[in-house]
């Protein structure tokens, strides 16, 4: 499986703090049968001011530190990046990391405040999208905004986004809004990939495999590991 989504580069954002833990989550995401880790940090400028060049620094020395532990797994770089004017900016000075492409486009990883769709949103999209930078939206399904009005994500689908919706919201763990959006939107065959989104040893462990499973209980087998095998594999071969 490829992981599209985590917080594992150490001393960066909210995720993994000390290389110790990273190690760890690396080798319980290979274990849970990850074979690609991609390491998606925040860049969000009032909180988590990395850029581009910053990461890239980071996760050179990362990888050799992995290597060294012996943890058999591929990394690959990008970011997870606030939706805000600011994205203008590093689009415009070459500073937004991407996932990979899609259709020609690249695609870029993308979340929302956890409450609400800030005003400007869909301008927004449609600016990065005559750029031909296509968002994933970041688990769109722990929005609540989106979670008591789910057709506020239509303009968003309409323009093309992609969606990641996060392993352990089919399994509960961020409550039953979110698991019930969650299963909606895999219903309605909406949902580009699976990820995990992990953050930690403790609350939010790598759990691609248990999020798969439950995705396989409402959708089949084969379209659940399109959102963990193909779709992402897809991404990344045409970056
Ligand atoms: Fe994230």
């Amino acid at each position: 499986m490829i992981d599209m989504h985590s917080h594992i580069l150490p001393g960066v954002d909210d995720g993994a703090q000390v290389l110790a833990d990273a190690l760890e989550m690396l080798r319980i995401a290979r274990a849970d049968g990850v074979e690609v880790q991609m390491l998606t940090p925040h860049i969000h400028l009032d909180r988590y001011p990395n850029t581009r060049e910053s990461l890239q620094q980071t996760f050179e020395g990362f990888q050799r530190q992995v290597a060294d532990a012996g943890v058999d797994i591929e990394l690959r770089l990008a970011a997870e990046l606030r939706i805000g004017p600011e994205l203008v900016q590093l689009a415009n000075g070459d500073g937004l990391p991407w996932l990979g492409a899609w259709q020609g486009r690249h695609v870029m990883l993308m979340e929302f405040p956890h409450s609400s769709i800030p005003a400007g949103s869909e301008n927004m999209v449609a600016w990065l999208i005559q750029r031909d930078i296509l968002p994933m939206i970041a688990h769109p399904e722990r929005n609540q905004a989106l979670q008591s009005r789910p057709s506020k994500l239509e303009p968003f689908l309409a323009a093309g986004c992609l969606l990641q919706v996060t392993a352990g919201s089919l399994t509960g763990q961020f409550g039953a809004e979110a698991r019930h959006l969650a299963e909606a939107l895999l219903l309605e065959d909406r949902v580009t990939l699976l990820a995990t989104d992990a953050h930690n040893l403790a609350y939010r462990p790598p759990n691609l495999s248990s999020g798969m499973a439950a995705a396989a209980s409402l959708i089949g087998e084969a379209a659940a590991r399109r959102l963990v095998e193909e779709n992402p594999r897809r991404i990344l071969e045409a970056a």
